[in-house]
């Protein structure tokens, strides 16, 4: 027989819907109702009400979707300023996204921004919120406020929501408004490389300036330029919510 002192379990052991509602996934009883309804996986197995799991080792999915529940994961959000670069080494030293957050844990940007778009990027330790902010199959929108040289015709804003023909394709709908005289506010959930700059040149009007102010539910307009702030739970739950369609709160 182990003696008492093996039958313990670890102390990093807690509940599932515990550990579920700290990732963002909903209120304790959102993640009970999750469990209940067998939506929830731990290492591929079906758990029962009030199981306890590793947050740390724990691989726990629910709809399928891999959640993220270990204790460091971090989620910042950056307002990246002109001429810095979103990957981690730049071989040339320009300042890079990752000189902006603090070094511990080591996070890595959410996509990227161009060197030359300001506006906000999400950096973390999760690698699959990351996978899933990114790949077009989950739809999550960024949105960009574009300043051009003249003012857009009719025409101009109906073809760039309808999609333009770019050399590596037609572009998806996109919803695209006209905020100022020169001033365009278009959403996507494309990532392809230089799109919206690409977009507005193929219909005449070459970006002038290209800040990003949106990823899906995610805005700041305080956050200046250069500063980052960690996403709030509400944040990462309005997150986790579009990524997991329709579970509801
Ligand atoms: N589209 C661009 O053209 N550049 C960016 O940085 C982001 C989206």
């Amino acid at each position: 027989m182990p003696s008492s002192e093996f039958e313990q379990e670890p102390q990093q052991f807690e509940r599932l819907q515990k550990v579920l509602a700290r990732a963002g996934i909903g209120s304790r009883r959102v993640c009970e109702k999750l469990i209940v309804e067998q939506r929830v996986t731990v290492n591929g197995e079906i758990p029962e009400l009030g199981e306890k799991v590793d947050p740390e080792t724990s691989q726990i999915e629910v709809d399928g979707l891999k959640i993220g529940v270990r204790q460091d994961l971090v989620y910042y959000l950056l307002n990246k300023p002109i001429g810095v670069i979103t990957t981690s080494k730049d071989p040339q030293e320009r300042s890079t996204v990752v000189d902006l957050v603090p070094t511990h844990p080591r996070v890595f940007p959410v996509g990227r921004l161009d060197a030359d778009t300001e506006g906000l990027i999400l950096m973390t330790n999760d690698g699959d919120l990351a996978h899933y902010l990114t790949h077009p199959s989950f739809g999550i929108e960024k949105e960009y406020l574009v300043q051009v040289e003249v003012k857009p015709s009719r025409n101009a804003i109906r073809q760039l929501r309808q999609g333009v023909e770019l050399d590596d394709g037609l572009t998806a709908p996109a919803r695209v408004s006209l905020v100022e005289e020169r001033l365009i506010k278009i959403a996507i959930h494309e990532g392809r490389n230089r799109q919206v700059r690409r977009m507005c040149e193929s219909i005449g009007h070459p970006v002038i300036r290209l800040v990003r102010s949106r990823i899906g539910p995610i805005v700041d307009r305080s956050l200046h330029p250069g500063s980052f702030r960690e996403l709030t739970n509400h944040e990462l739950r309005s997150i986790r919510k579009i990524l997991l369609k329709d579970f509801s709160d």
